[in-house]
C-alpha cells in the first residue's frame, strides 16, 4: 500500500531488542519485495517464523491451458460452477498467462489450514458472501463488492460466515497496486484519483497466539502446494509496521470519472500489475453531450486481450451474459456493443451496471477447466441474436 501503517507493539528503533514479558527476546522478521528495494514491513513474533518441524508436497499447481483454437470471442458461462471446498482448493483457473491468472472459487467452509502464496499476489473479489480474512498481521472483515488485496508472504485463513460465497480470484506473480498516474512522488494519492487513502482498509485488529504446537501452513511456490508443520501459532506477531500488509477496498467506493461523450476504460482502472490492469465498472450517470452514445464504440486495442466478469445490473453493451459470466474479447479481432444496444443506450441518464475488468497486455490462455463453462454461440451473437 503507498501509506505507512502500523499495528501492535513495536520498539521504538528497528533492529534493537524487544523482549516478551518473560525477559526473552521478541524475533524480528523484515519482509519485503525486490530484496530490499520494494515495499517492506517489520513484524515482531513470539517464536521464530523459520521454525519448522516437517515439509511436505502436496500437489502440483500449474494451470493446464488449451489450444486457443480459432481466433474469437469467447464467453464462459459459469452458473453452474461446482461448489464447495475452501476457498484455496475449491478454485480453479479459468484464464491466464505468465503474467496474471483470473479464476473463481465458490467455497461453502472455513480453511482448515492457514496459508500463504510464496510466488504471486493474491486479489480476491468478494461476489457474495460475508466474513473474516485473518491474517498474522490483523484481521479484515469483508463483504460483497470488496477487493482483497493480499500481498506475498502473508499468512492467512479465510472464516466464512454461513455457505454461500463467490469471488472472483486473480493471482500475479507481481505486485497488485494502484496506478501510479494516481500517486505524488510521495505515494499520497491525488485529488484526481477515484480513490483515496480513507477508503482503504488495513487490518484493524491483531490477533496475537502466544501457543506452540503442531500447526499447518499450505504454502504456494514454484507452482506446488507444499505443506508445512511449524511447532507455533502462525500469529505470534505482537506488532508490525510498514507499507506492506493486506487490506481491503469495496468496490462501491470507487468514485466513477464521467464526461460529456464516452470516457474510455482507464478511467476505470483501479489496480494494475506487471502487463496487466484491473478495472471498476460501476453505477454512474452516462454522458451528458446532448447527442451523446453512451454505449461503448467498436474498438481493437490491439495489444491488450480484455477480460470482463459481470456482476451485478443490466450490461449495457451486452446480451446473453448472465450475473457471473466471463467474456474475453481477445487482441487482434474488435470488439463492442451487441445490436440494438448502441441506439438503446441513447438518451439514458445512467447504468446499474457493475463489473470488473482485466485487460492483459500479452495474450491470455484459457483453461482446460473452462471449457465446460464455454458458450460456442457467443462467437456469432452480433449476428445471430
Ligand atoms: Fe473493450
Amino acid at each position: 500500500m503507498p501509506f505507512y501503517y502500523r499495528l501492535g507493539e513495536i520498539p521504538h528503533k528497528r533492529h534493537t531488542q524487544f523482549r516478551r514479558p518473560n525477559g526473552e527476546l521478541y524475533r524480528e522478521e523484515l519482509m519485503g519485495l525486490e530484496g530490499f528495494s520494494g515495499m517492506q514491513s517489520i513484524a515482531y513474533h513470539h517464536y521464530h517464523p523459520t521454525q519448522l518441524l516437517n515439509a511436505e508436497k502436496l500437489a502440483d499447481m500449474t494451470p493446464h491451458y488449451t489450444e486457443f483454437g480459432p481466433l474469437r470471442h469467447r464467453h464462459l458461462l459459469t452458473t453452474h460452477f461446482p461448489r464447495g471446498g475452501d476457498v484455496i482448493s475449491g478454485r480453479r483457473v479459468m484464464l491466464g498467462n505468465h503474467d496474471v491468472t483470473i479464476g473463481l472459487t465458490l467455497p461453502t467452509q472455513s480453511m482448515s489450514y492457514y496459508y500463504r502464496n510464496g510466488q504471486a499476489y493474491e486479489m480476491y473479489f468478494v461476489h457474495d458472501g460475508t466474513g473474516t480474512l485473518k491474517t498474522n498481521l490483523g484481521n479484515i472483515p469483508f463483504g460483497p463488492g470488496d477487493y482483497l488485496i493480499i500481498p506475498f508472504n502473508v499468512t492467512w485463513r479465510l472464516e466464512l460466515n454461513g455457505d454461500h460465497h463467490r469471488f472472483l480470484v486473480v493471482e500475479s506473480p507481481t505486485a497488485i497496486v494502484t496506478p501510479h498516474r494516481y500517486r505524488n512522488q510521495f505515494g499520497q494519492l491525488l485529488e484526481h484519483s477515484p480513490f483515496c487513502e480513507r477508503d482503504f482498509r488495513p487490518p484493524q485488529a491483531l490477533e496475537t497466539h502466544d501457543e506452540k504446537g503442531e500447526f499447518e501452513v499450505r504454502v504456494k511456490a514454484r507452482d506446488a502446494l507444499h505443506r508445512h508443520i511449524l511447532d507455533h501459532h502462525p500469529f505470534d506477531v505482537v506488532g508490525w509496521d510498514g507499507y506492506l500488509y493486506p487490506y481491503a477496498f469495496n468496490i462501491a467506493d470507487f468514485e466513477p470519472i464521467t464526461g460529456r461523450v464516452h470516457q474510455p476504460p482507464p478511467v476505470h482502472q483501479t489496480w494494475e500489475g506487471h502487463n496487466f490492469v484491473v478495472c471498476s465498472f460501476v453505477p454512474r450517470l452516462f454522458d451528458y453531450h446532448p447527442l451523446a452514445i453512451p454505449a461503448p464504440y467498436n474498438h481493437a486495442n490491439v495489444q491488450s486481450d480484455e477480460v470482463l466478469y459481470y456482476v451485478e445490473g443490466n450490461f449495457m453493451s451486452r446480451k446473453g451474459v448472465e450475473r457471473g459470466s466471463f467474456t474475453l474479447h481477445p487482441s487482434g479481432l474488435p470488439h463492442g456493443p451487441h445490436p440494438g444496444t448502441t441506439e438503446a443506450s441513447i438518451g439514458k441518464e445512467r447504468t446499474e451496471e457493475l463489473a470488473v475488468m482485466i485487460d492483459t497486455f500479452r495474450s491470455l490462455h484459457v483453461a482446460q477447466d473452462a471449457l465446460e463453462f464455454d458458450d460456442p454461440a457467443y462467437a456469432t451473437s452480433w449476428v445471430n441474436h
